[in-house]
């Protein structure tokens, strides 16, 4: 039987990648098999393109068309064999995450992701997207307390509220796919609410 995709995605500092050792251990303790992954990366090129994407200004659309092609390795290479053999894939960011930041965040044209994720992803796209949600203020309060900060991390505030927007505009227009979950309580009770999501897949 084909595996399930999960994919995580947030603002920065919305705590996401808190949750992915729990979430593995979750789905392991059922016997199931997790690929555990991130984007941009996954893959030894697509490590390689992150180190560029993270570090290197460059054009909205130069960062678009890098972004996926980390993603058409990441899917060819890691998930599709994943989900193929069976596999749990879970993905740290996927395509919601450029439609955040290349679109929401830089104002690259949505039909330009549209027609790139057409391309790239093939109808592939993730069962489970848990969106981990917090006001701004506190994203970047949590950024300005954390280690050297990426090209990103930096970013003002106001790009941050673009960031959540159009997450929550993706999550509004996908409502099957989507768990919004609030990232701005205790840790232990993010813990529970993403637990009780990921036993209903
Ligand atoms: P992130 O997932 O936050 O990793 P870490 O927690 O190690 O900093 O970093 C990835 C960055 O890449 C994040 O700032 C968002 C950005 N990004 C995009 O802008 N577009 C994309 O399509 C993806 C996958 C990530």
């Amino acid at each position: 039987m084909r595996g399930k995709f999960i994919t995580l995605e947030g603002m920065d500092g919305a705590g996401k990648s808190t949750h992915s050792p729990d979430i593995i251990k979750l789905l392991e303790s059922k016997g199931v098999e997790v690929v555990a992954t991130r984007e941009p990366g996954g893959t030894a090129l697509g490590e390689q393109l992150r180190t560029l994407l993270l570090n290197e200004p460059m054009h909205p659309e130069t960062e678009t068309l890098l972004m996926f092609a980390a993603r058409r390795e990441h899917i060819a290479k890691v998930i599709e064999p994943a989900l193929t053999r069976g596999a749990w894939v879970l993905s740290d960011r996927f395509t919601d995450a450029t439609y955040a930041y290349q679109s929401g965040g830089r104002g690259v044209l949505a039909n330009k992701v549209i027609e790139l994720e057409t391309w790239v992803q093939v109808g592939l796209q993730p069962d489970l997207t848990l969106l981990f949600d917090v006001p701004v203020e506190i994203s970047v309060a949590r950024l300005a307390s954390a280690r050297t900060p990426d090209k990103f991390e930096r970013e003002s505030s106001e790009f941050f509220t673009k960031i959540r927007n159009a997450y929550l505009d993706r999550a509004n227009k996908n409502p099957n796919r989507f768990c919004i979950i609030n990232s701005n309580q205790a840790l232990d009770d993010v813990k529970v609410e993403v637990e009780n999501i990921i036993s209903t897949l």
